[in-house]
């Protein structure tokens, strides 16, 4: 999917993080040297084992926190905190108990900077679409207690796109569900990243997440992480045709993709239960 004329979304470069602890003033390298560029429209998924530093080079791009050494630039102009542009999602729902579907998925509209410009009713327009986009027409009214866990990050989902971010920060967001739940919102997923829409029209998107098959599903392109210190391990390009079928994960390439990044950090996830 990469293509070689064309200026990246963005771009890693040599990125470092380390961390201090309060106390002790002992250092972790969470992350070390991570080059990295995506493309514009892109679904690249992360993973690796536990601890790698997935999460603090998610953190890096939606400016929560600041490489150590190295730069991340979007667009080619460096990021310097966060922006209504990168839109994150975690596992853990993150929804505003108090306030109902409609309510969670307009917050960012009515209380951010998205929706300073919008009128009433374009913002009441947009939270409209998004709650149809993810499958929650008709349950407008309800509160998040009142959500199973698969309709909760529909929820997020539908919060983070009303925003309008052209880059989607996404931290094993189907991670806490079960099963089934999570092999349909991957599809789901996929449709509302923009998979049957023209490429130009989707969004760029880096998943993180420590399943593998779910990589070889959702990705364009694959970075395996190794840890000790984080580093990027190699980057697989998913060829596999879009949009991706159910049934594709039955065939004979989905399997092969899957045990070669399973040969890749095979090593150390069992050193890491030893
Ligand atoms: N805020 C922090 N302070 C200190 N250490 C941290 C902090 N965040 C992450 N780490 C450490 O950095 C490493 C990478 O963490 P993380 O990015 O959360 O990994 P992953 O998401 O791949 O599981 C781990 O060793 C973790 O303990
Ligand atoms: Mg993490």
């Amino acid at each position: 999917m990469a293509t070689t004329n064309r200026a990246p979304k963005l771009k890693l470069s040599n990125v470092s993080k380390e961390f201090t602890a309060p106390g002790t003033g002992q250092r972790t390298v969470a992350v070390a040297d991570v080059s990295l560029e995506i493309q514009s429209g892109e679904f690249i998924c992360v993973v690796g084992p536990s601890g790698c530093g997935k999460s603090t080079v998610l953190n890096m791009v939606a400016g929560l926190a600041e490489p150590s050494s190295g730069t991340i630039e979007k667009d080619g102009v460096p990021i310097t905190g966060p922006g209504a542009d990168r839109g994150v999602m975690f596992q853990d729902y993150a929804l505003f108990p108090w306030l109902n579907v409609r309510d969670n998925i307009g917050f960012g509209l009515r209380h951010g900077t998205p929706g300073k410009e919008l009128s009433r009713s374009t913002r009441e327009e947009r939270v409209g679409h998004y709650i149809e986009l993810v499958g929650l027409a008709g349950s407008e009214n309800k509160y998040p207690h009142q959500l199973s866990g698969g309709m909760r990050q529909r929820v997020a989902l539908a919060r983070l796109l009303a925003n309008g971010p052209d880059i989607l920060l996404l931290d094993e967001p189907l991670g806490a569900l079960d099963a089934q739940t999570r092999l349909i919102l991957q599809v789901e997923l996929l449709r509302i990243w923009g998979e049957t829409a023209p490429a130009e029209q989707r969004k760029t998107a880096i998943f993180i997440t420590h399943d593998i098959e779910e990589t070889v599903f959702l990705a364009d392109r694959v970075v395996v992480m190794s840890t000790h210190p984080g580093r990027v391990k190699a980057v697989l390009p998913v060829d596999l045709p879009r949009p991706r079928e159910e049934t594709i994960r039955a065939e004979p390439r989905f399997g092969h993709l899957a045990e070669e990044i399973w040969g890749l950090i095979r090593d150390e996830a069992y050193r890491a239960i030893a």
